[in-house]
């Protein structure tokens, strides 16, 4: 037995006539420049070796291979490319076999699809995820699959991104052996054994006959041509994957594998890659608050809800979907049993989608009990609080968690804007009170914002990010101020948008504008989906400490006043007729804006959308900016995040900071002085993005400095 190591990342070991080639590069074996060089010599050396007669390649530690190095794509490229060493690894002239276990993704994927046999073991997942970075595979995948697989199942992987496992992978064609032990070492040699037993041929992918079939193959890329147009709704790189597939159809291998070159450059180059890229990083970077780096979770095994109306339901329905078991607290027996019934009303809406059986949701919930009566939370090690958003009742419940709740319960609210400082104050152990801001429907909304007062343990802020964990959910530091991080945005950006109706755009051309940018809905098909009457509780509350000198747009004030909430009402800013859920645009709305405007001594003027949204942004960025600069977000990244899963936030564009520093500081605060000559009050440049225009740095380089 030998053992040599060409770099650290690629290790090799020779054993009865096996090279065992082990990639070694935490955490996930990405494919970075090391791997690339190491990998292509020790294919080169072992053709060469007259000890070798055949290799197996594996991955150390949890996967196979995760990818290409994404930390790379951007910066210059360095020899050999990724396709270059797959090629190396396909013309080998001995077997080379894939041992896959854990992740086989994108550029790791492609590896294997160009060794000439692969086995899985039962824990693989193999994928070519490529477009939710905004690429596709370009390192021969998207001519290798289709040959592999077939056209179809190739799009279906490269177009959804999905992982499969290894019973499917098998079923596809994509592997050829299901390993039977966890032990990827041992299934590799003894698959590579019994290939070299049956003298075994080197197969190269290149020659297998997936695209036989060329009407088949045909009508696969047309259909996928016709659904990508349909539904990709401005993304750049599935088309360019349906190009791939069909150059694979049309040229021959090597004149594929270079029009897959230039189409991946063309991704590479696309700022979609760069925002799809920089959110797959922040999501991963938000789960490092620095609290769970020095504090251990709180044990987490019980939890109570109190309030079961549209969020308490909701947040019980997630913890249940967790596993955990669920204690609601109501006011009285009749508001408990709605309770239960709201959370009843979510399951069977997915046993009448055929999503889950009677059994299922009988099992999930007997973890669920109610009560009136706060002693039922003497054992809860979390307590999460949904009720009425007003200080004196929360304050009321809070009285009762002190009383009742053991020693070390964390105790949270669900505020959407109270200031949970006072309230953590009004107890006797502030310590461990947080603020655990879900977002509505609660059991399906990823977001959750972890709203961290000044006396609260770092403890219970790392136990609200391992409860963030067991939900599957992705959490946000944000510090407390009026609407945390998103909502206080919020405001600002809508803020600007009403200023917009009131000048002459209408609500239904800002809503266009906003959902051709890429947002799933305008601000006032929200405003309608949440309900009119929450915001207009919230303004007539605050109505006697508005600053007078700021601009203040009456105009949902009237549609409220008629009684219009949006579509629980059948009317708001769009007229929903016989329950339809999309609305249509409601003349009567368009003549109370008329009115507002001349009450309001405004003769409205044309907004083209993209005057729109350089307003909409600038509003939005201005804000984003602000939240940062008094440290309510941690960096950047984390009002990114807050917008891509609480706000539908365009992925593709990053989120706003990312989205900020595409278009340029510079121009953006050139945008808000611009706008600043009408309305001064509202226009204030944030003082963080003078700062950084100043010294010509970008948002981005502050998402490393917390
Ligand atoms: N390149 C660089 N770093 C990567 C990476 C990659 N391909 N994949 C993961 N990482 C990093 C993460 O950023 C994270 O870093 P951190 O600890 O500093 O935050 C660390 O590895 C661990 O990642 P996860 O927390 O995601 O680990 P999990 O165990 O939960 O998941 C995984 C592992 C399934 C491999 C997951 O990381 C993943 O999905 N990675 C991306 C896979 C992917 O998209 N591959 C395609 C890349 S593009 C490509 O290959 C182009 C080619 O066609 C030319
Ligand atoms: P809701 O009105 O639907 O439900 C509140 C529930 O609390 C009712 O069922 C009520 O019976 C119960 N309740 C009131 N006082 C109680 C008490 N003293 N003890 C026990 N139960 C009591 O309100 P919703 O929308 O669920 O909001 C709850 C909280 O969540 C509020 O603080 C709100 O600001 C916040 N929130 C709301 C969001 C939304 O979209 N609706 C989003 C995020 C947070």
């Amino acid at each position: 037995m030998t053992s040599v190591s060409p770099t650290l990342a690629v290790r090799r070991e020779l054993r009865n006539r096996i090279l065992v080639v082990t990639v070694d590069n935490p955490p996930v074996n990405a494919l970075g420049v090391a791997v690339r060089c190491a990998l292509s010599d020790v294919i080169e050396a072992a053709e060469h070796d007259a000890a070798v007669d055949a290799v197996v390649l594996i991955g150390a530690g949890r996967n196979f291979i995760g990818g290409a190095d994404i930390k790379e794509f951007g910066k210059p490229p360095l020899p050999p490319s990724l396709p270059v060493v797959c090629n190396r690894i396909e013309a080998c002239r001995k077997p080379v076999v894939a041992a896959i276990h854990g992740a086989a993704l994108g550029g790791g994927l492609e590896i294997a699809l160009a060794a000439h046999y692969r086995i899985a073991l039962a824990n693989a997942r193999l994928g070519l995820p490529e477009v939710t970075l905004g690429l596709l595979p370009g390192a021969g995948g998207t001519q290798r699959a289709p040959r592999l697989v077939g056209a179809q199942a190739a799009l279906d992987l490269m177009l959804s991104g999905r992982h499969v496992g290894a019973q499917e992978a098998l079923a596809l064609g994509l592997v050829d052996r299901i390993g039977e032990t966890d032990d990827v070492l041992h299934e590799g040699l003894a698959y590579v054994q019994a290939l070299l037993d049956a003298k075994a041929p080197t197969r190269r992918t290149r020659d297998a006959s997936g695209l036989a079939d060329r009407t088949a193959s045909r009508a696969a890329i047309e259909a996928a041509r016709v659904d990508v147009t349909k539904k990709s709704r401005g993304l750049f790189s599935p088309l360019k994957i349906v190009d791939a597939v069909q150059a694979a159809l049309e040229m021959p291998f090597d004149d594929g594998l270079n029009h897959e070159r230039q189409l991946f450059l063309q991704c590479l180059d696309s700022p979609q890659r760069a925002g799809l890229i920089h959110a797959f990083f922040a999501e991963r970077e938000v789960l490092k608050a620095p609290e769970t780096r020095h504090a251990k979770p709180r044990v987490l095994a019980s939890v109570g809800v109190i309030g079961g109306g549209t969020m308490g339901a909701g947040i019980a329905v997630a913890l249940l979907d967790a596993g955990l078991p669920v204690t609601m607290i109501e006011r009285d027996d009749s508001s408990l049993a709605r309770g239960r019934a709201n959370i009843e009303k979510v399951y069977d809406g997915l046993i009448a989608k055929g999503r889950m059986t009677a059994d299922a949701k009988a099992a999930v919930l007997a973890r669920w009990s109610g009560s009136t009566s706060y002693d039922a939370l003497a054992t809860a090690d979390l307590v999460i609080e949904a009720v009425f958003e007003d200080m004196s009742i929360k304050q009321a419940v809070f009285a009762e968690l002190d009383r009742v709740c053991k020693s070390g319960a964390v105790l949270a609210t669900n505020t959407s804007y109270l200031d949970i400082d006072a309230l953590a104050a009004s107890i006797s152990r502030p310590g461990d009170v947080v603020g655990l801001h879900f977002f509505s429907p609660a059991n399906i909304m990823k977001l959750l914002e972890v709203v961290v007062p000044a006396q609260v343990s770092a403890d219970v802020v790392a136990t609200a990010f391992e409860l963030a964990k067991k939900l599957r959910k992705v959490p946000v530091r944000a510090g407390v101020c009026d609407g945390f991080i998103g909502n206080r945005v919020l405001a600002i950006y809508r803020a600007a948008a009403d200023h917009m109706m009131e000048d002459g755009a209408s609500p239904y051309q800002i809503d266009r504008a906003v959902r051709e940018f890429g947002f799933p809905m305008g601000p006032f098909q929200v405003a309608d989906l949440a309900g009119g009457d929450i915001g207009w509780a919230t303004r007539k509350r605050r109505a006697a400490t508005r600053d007078p000198q700021q601009r203040y747009v009456q105009i949902a004030d009237r549609i409220c006043e008629r009684g219009w909430f949006g579509q629980k009402t059948g009317r708001g800013y769009y007229r929903y007729t016989d329950g339809a859920r999309t609305g249509t645009p409601d003349p009567d709305v368009e003549a109370i804006i008329d009115s507002e405007r001349e009450r309001a001594g405004v003769t409205p003027r044309a907004f083209s959308n993209e005057e729109i949204m350089r307003r909409y942004m600038a509003a939005m960025i201005n804000e984003g900016a602000n939240v940062v600069h008094q440290r309510i977000a941690l960096r950047p990244l984390d009002v990114d995040v807050t917008f891509l899963y609480g706000y539908g936030f365009p992925r593709h564009r990053g989120g706003p900071m990312q989205y900020a520093d595409s278009v340029g500081l510079a121009t953006v605060l050139a945008d808000i002085r611009e706008f600043a000559q009408e309305d001064p009050v509202f226009w204030q440049p944030s003082p963080l993005i003078v700062d950084l225009v100043e010294r010509g740095a970008t948002l981005a380089s502050l998402n490393h400095a917390a």
